[in-house]
């Protein structure tokens, strides 16, 4: 058995029926083994205001800490006119205040779209990758996953039904365990 690795699942959309929320549901059924995926949702997150990064209202206070508390990150999310939608970065932003205290910072990530479109929502994704350089987050580079044409992809149940998406989802998991597994014990990586 190796070290337990935690994973912090966070959809960029609110929608009950949310194509990205069920690449998270489905995230969890293709886990490498020892590892878990707990999952935030962003509905309680208000906007952003400056005047309170250094008192923060208390669902961005408990969204710090489950991100702090997780080895790394998954983003699953929608396209909305060819960027991020609003309340991901959003809550990207509050995680990332006040200066000096983010709690992105280091943190192995990788990310997935899922759009209803022919793209998929990469345009989102390369947005979102432009973010990490500044949050210092490490990103996974490939497989890149971006689901076009989700409906076709998706049964009514919101379950990821398309083998070749499962597959490369199940991959993209692999190589970020394996870069959080190398964050936590970097000397044996070294070795
Ligand atoms: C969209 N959609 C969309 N799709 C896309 O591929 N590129 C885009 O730029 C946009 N823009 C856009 C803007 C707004 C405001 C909405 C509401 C939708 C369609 C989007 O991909 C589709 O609604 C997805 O199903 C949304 O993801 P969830 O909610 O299913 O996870």
């Amino acid at each position: 058995m190796s070290e337990p690795i935690l994973i912090l699942g966070i959809a960029g959309s609110l929608r009950s029926q949310s194509y990205n929320k069920a690449v998270l549901r489905a995230a969890r059924e293709l886990l490498p083994a020892d590892t878990t995926l707990d999952i935030f949702d962003l509905g309680g997150i208000p906007p952003f205001n400056q005047d309170q990064e250094l008192a923060p209202p208390a669902p961005v206070v408990e969204l710090k800490r489950r991100i702090r508390a997780a080895d790394a990150i998954l983003f699953a999310t929608p396209e909305y006119n060819y960027s991020m939608p609003g309340v991901l970065k959003n809550a990207i932003d509050w995680a990332s205040r006040p200066y000096g205290d983010s709690a992105w910072n280091g943190k192995p990530v990788a990310l997935v779209s899922a759009s209803v479109g022919m793209f998929g929502g990469v345009r989102a994704q390369y947005h979102l990758r432009q973010c990490f350089v500044f949050l210092n987050m490490d990103a996974v580079l490939q497989p890149e996953l971006a689901i076009a044409d989700a409906a076709s992809k998706f049964d009514s149940q919101g379950k990821l039904t398309h083998e070749p998406t499962r597959q490369l989802l199940a991959q993209l998991l692999q190589k970020l365990v394996a870069k959080a597994r190398a964050a936590k014990s970097p000397q044996r990586v070294a070795a």
